[in-house]
């Protein structure tokens, strides 16, 4: 069962064509990455997942009654308030009309006993380390239950060992989670590590698609077919 649909999306912003033509069905519970080099059109696709943009033409559409689903977006930034404490950052959402209601005011306090950051809870984002600080940001989004989870590139202004420390600590948190999870990312490794499925985006373009990531046998074939296709801006060093 599909979770979302993008037919024919396209994307301009004036004559710069960003999104040419992209489709793509995202099954529920399935974790998408979508790889690109730098200016591919990562950010504006997720943005249109999110809702903060709109496509210019083609078509989204919602599994659910053609409604969004309860969704959480971070970004490269943790962009924590700072004049609030971690465990007030990450019960956010429960000052907003939409959540107020449904908002388990436990989850925030489960969150971050269960994932290691209970000794964090009274600490504000200036007292934080970059792993720490974006790692709340994923439980911010966490702590809404969302149906859909959209990250940015969440690790990648982190130094490389915190990068693969995050990516463990993620793998447990969406398996917690069941969410949809749609990962932005221009390393190679972590797309491997933790999705089903990786797309490979190409000035606007879905041009390389691999199935069954995690489940693959052969790593180290894959990974080689991914980076012959994949010439990222940047060459990550091991
Ligand atoms: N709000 C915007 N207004 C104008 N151009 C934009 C806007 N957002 C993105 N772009 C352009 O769209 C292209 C793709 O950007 P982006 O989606 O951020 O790529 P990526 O995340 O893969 O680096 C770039 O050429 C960028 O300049
Ligand atoms: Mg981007």
């Amino acid at each position: 069962m599909y979770e979302l649909t993008v037919d024919c999306g396209t994307k301009k912003f004036g004559d710069n064509l960003v999104l040419d033509n992209v489709g793509i069905s995202i099954d529920r519970g399935e974790f998408l990455a979508v790889l690109g080099p730098s200016g591919s059109g990562k950010s504006t696709l997720l943005r249109i997942l999110a809702g903060l943009e709109s496509l210019t033409a083609g078509t989204v559409r919602w599994s659910s009654d053609g409604a969004r689903p309860p969704t959480g977006v971070v970004f490269q930034q943790p962009l924590l308030l700072p004049w609030l404490t971690v465990i007030e950052n990450i019960s956010l959402a429960r000052r907003f009309t939409a959540h107020r209601h449904e908002f388990d005011h436990e989850y925030p306090t489960t969150l971050l006993r269960r994932f290691g950051m209970d000794g964090l809870a009274d600490r504000y984002p200036s007292e934080l380390s970059g792993g720490q600080a974006q790692r709340v940001a994923v439980l911010r989004a966490a702590a809404t239950r969302p149906r859909l989870l959209l990250l940015d590139e969440p690790f990648s202004a982190l130094d490389p060992a915190t990068r693969i420390d995050l990516r463990q600590w993620l793998a447990e948190l969406v398996a917690e989670l069941a969410a949809t999870v749609v990962l932005i990312t221009h390393d190679v490794e972590e797309a491997i590590a933790l999705s089903d499925r990786i797309v490979l985006l190409d000035r606007g373009r879905i041009r390389r698609e691999w199935r069954e990531v995690r489940t693959g046998l052969d790593t180290p074939a894959l990974r080689a077919d991914i980076l012959q296709q994949y010439q990222p801006d940047e060459v990550a060093v091991p």
